[in-house]
């Protein structure tokens, strides 16, 4: 009895044990070969997210504080500066855009694009991406609000959730995206709300895009505006951007600063008005000597969110006053002011007939 048992159990230990070992093989998860991982990217401007006190982290340091992102990415270095968002130059902004639709263009096989900014102007660098980068991989903004020396730093997971979505497949198409604090924002629609706030990022009425989880990165929904690979935006033969300006309506302001703008060279100039389009003070009277001199005024509100509509016949947006219409004030749409200039700035390299400008703000 003992005996045939024990034959048996050699014979199904002899027969299973080449399968057993072979469906063990098989099952456990093997690390890819780097070569196989998307490859992704990161170009470093600075921020806080670098700003380690008694030394800049370079991006190689910074992907170096990520040692799990090899399950997602095969990451990628350049230094392109290193430097707070705000101290970077327009022209240091052409040079970024050109480099990535360059890289872009020459490397087939980059999945995408991260790149590290500053939190003070970071959505407009990236919308100024959005608008001129022509390519439908992904191109992540990112940053931190608390700087690698403080308790709590979050910069490695918001770098390492970038790393994620340029690498993600689902994120093809849906034009730049910012990504701090697990969530995924349009360039377009996000802005910086809290001065401190870890989920400083928000896009107000529009929400979120998607999330990015533990276990996949999830999108919701899309922006419809035209953006990255639909732009008509090219940079490739730009020298330098034109000057606009933004200029707040506030009780009693004083349209000569709207003058001295034009003076001192703006091409174009962005309102920031009151609720949906109303000015005080005598700055009817500088938008009508803007206008009259051949200066785009685009009306936008300062409230937040909202559209200021185009006039449905001649003349600007509503809210202003008819002395002050002309067919150079141009309706900005929902865009914040800051977006308003980075669109109007592009839309000038163009064309400078006011019909096809105000097409672009309502195509953009
Ligand atoms: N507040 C940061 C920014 O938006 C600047 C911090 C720094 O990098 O010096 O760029």
């Amino acid at each position: 009895m003992r005996a045939r048992l024990a034959r048996r159990l050699f014979v199904l230990t002899f027969l299973l044990s080449p399968w057993s070992a072979h469906a063990a093989v098989q099952a456990r998860p093997q690390p890819a070969a780097a070569s196989e991982m998307p490859r992704v990217r990161l170009i470093a401007t600075g921020g806080t997210i670098s700003n380690k006190v008694g030394g800049r982290l370079t991006a190689d340091e910074l992907v170096a504080l990520m040692p799990d992102v090899t399950r997602w990415a095969h990451p990628e270095t350049e230094q392109f500066a290193n430097l707070a968002s705000g101290e970077l130059t327009l022209g240091q902004w052409l040079a970024l855009s050109k480099r990535i639709a360059a890289l872009l263009d020459q490397d087939r096989d980059l999945a995408g694009v991260v790149v590290t900014s500053g939190t003070d102007t970071l959505e407009e660098l990236a919308y100024f991406l959005d608008l001129s980068v022509r390519s439908d991989r992904p191109i992540i903004v990112a940053g931190s609000m608390r700087n690698p020396s403080t308790l709590g730093y979050e910069g490695a997971a918001n770098l390492q959730d970038a790393f994620r979505v340029a690498a993600a497949p689902e994120a093809r198409g849906r034009g730049v995206l910012v990504v701090l604090n697990d969530e995924i924002n349009a360039a377009r629609e996000v802005t910086k709300t809290d001065a401190l706030r870890l989920n400083t990022f928000q896009s107000r009425a529009y929400g979120i895009l998607g999330v990015v989880d533990a276990d996949r990165v999830v999108f919701y929904r899309d922006v419809v505006k035209r953006h990255t690979a639909k732009s008509e935006f090219e940079l490739a033969p730009v020298a330098t951007l034109p000057r606009v300006d933004v200029l707040m309506v506030y009780q009693g302001a004083p349209g000569d600063l709207i003058k001295a703008a034009v003076d001192q060279g703006a091409r174009g100039i962005v309102m920031a008005t009151a609720g949906a389009g109303a000015t005080s003070g005598t700055q009817d009277e500088g938008i009508a000597y803007a206008t009259g001199k051949g200066v785009f005024v685009v009306i936008t509100t300062r409230t937040g969110s909202g559209r200021i509509a185009a006039r449905v016949r001649t003349g600007g947006p509503r809210g202003t006053s008819s002395a002050a219409r002309s067919e150079y004030q141009i309706a900005g749409e929902d865009l914040a002011p800051i977006k308003a200039r980075i669109l109007l700035m592009l839309a000038l390299t163009k064309t400078q007939d006011p019909t096809d400008i105000q097409r672009m703000f309502t195509e953009y």
